[in-house]
């Protein structure tokens, strides 16, 4: 079994040295064992989980994840992670729940496809660092795959639709919000309905033509830089796409900011197991995606 810290993890930027000490920081991890309220559908092979937890769904920022696990089953044993898809409101309008949607892939999402409702899981969050309140006229965000995840709850509030955190964080509103998805075939895409309700342009590529441009989502965006606009850019999927992002976005000299989905284990800072390569006074160094990031300054990380 994990050893489940019930403890505080600091966010740190990718500049500043690790130090466990510095997990003593101010903000808190909700650790629970919950049922799970729904398991929905969502596209091929992609479903929306929803727990109930007050304390923690108040907590979370987009950006940041959780990290679930199987309450009852140790295989596997290690928690897999998750971003905040959404939260979920109660009828005051105070969040009360989580939404996480997950792509069947391998074995905690194989089970958990054949959750059923009721079910208790693992959870333990929120984690990580967040997006950025970044004021601009304009945010691009690229995602692959599942990497549409973080999106939704960010571009509700980019779009001052709602507020996260506690004490509520407010950040500048972003006129323009633009969602560029692709992913290999069109029954793959997921949630654009609730995109759309999010005040978000949606563009989207499948690798196979069935929907949107056919071709990568990075040939989107490079059309986009090449008109002449230069918007904030924020990409979330497969690390060779984030790469694209990022050399497209130093080609334009646009500000570029990626979600990483390194393999975790703990999510807490303990075990070292999602370290990211960081530039460092001309040098580099290793550090956690768990803590520092997963959101990061691409002009940080070494490509
Ligand atoms: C911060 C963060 C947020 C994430 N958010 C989501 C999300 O919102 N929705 C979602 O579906 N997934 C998300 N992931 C990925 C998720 O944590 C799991 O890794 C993934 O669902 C596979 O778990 P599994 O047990 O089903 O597969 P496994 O049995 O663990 O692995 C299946 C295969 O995928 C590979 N693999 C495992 N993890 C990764 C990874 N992170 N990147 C690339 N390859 C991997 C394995 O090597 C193996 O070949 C996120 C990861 C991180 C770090
Ligand atoms: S997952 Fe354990 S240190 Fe990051």
């Amino acid at each position: 079994m994990l050893p489940l810290v019930r403890g505080k993890v600091d966010r740190m930027s990718c500049s500043r040295s690790t130090d466990l000490a510095e997990l003593a920081g101010a903000r808190s991890i909700s650790v629970a064992e919950v049922p799970v309220a729904e398991n929905e559908p969502l596209a091929r092979d992609t479903y929306r989980l929803r727990i109930y937890h007050p304390p923690m769904a108040r907590r979370f920022l987009p950006g940041q994840f959780l990290m679930l696990r199987l309450a009852d089953c140790d295989d596997p044993l290690i928690g897999r992670a998750f971003a905040l898809y959404d939260t979920v409101l109660d009828e005051r309008g105070e969040p009360c729940g989580v939404d996480v949607v997950y792509l069947v892939k391998g074995k905690l999402t194989r089970r958990l496809a054949r959750t059923p409702v009721g079910q208790r899981v693992l959870v333990w969050g929120p984690l990580g660092n967040s997006f950025p309140p970044i004021a601009v006229d304009e945010v691009v965000m690229v995602a692959g795959g599942i990497g549409q995840t973080p999106f939704l709850a960010w571009a509700r509030e980019l779009a001052g639709q709602r507020m996260f955190g506690e004490p509520p964080r407010r950040v500048p509103v972003v006129p323009r919000r633009l969602l560029l998805y692709g992913t290999r075939t069109a029954d793959l895409l997921a949630g654009l309905e609730a995109f759309a309700q999010a005040g978000l342009e949606v563009q989207l590529a499948t690798e196979d033509g069935s929907r949107g441009h056919a071709g990568r989502v990075t040939e989107l965006l490079e059309k986009i830089l090449q008109c002449g606009k230069r918007p904030a850019v924020v990409a979330c999927g497969p690390d060779p796409m984030l790469a694209a992002v990022a050399q497209l976005c130093f080609q334009y000299e646009v500000p570029c900011w990626v979600s990483l989905e390194t393999p975790m284990a703990c999510g807490i800072g303990i075990c070292f197991s999602c370290v990211a390569r960081v530039r460092q006074d001309g040098d580099w160094d290793y550090r956690r995606t768990c803590v520092e990031g997963p959101v990061f300054d691409a002009r940080c990380l070494v490509w």
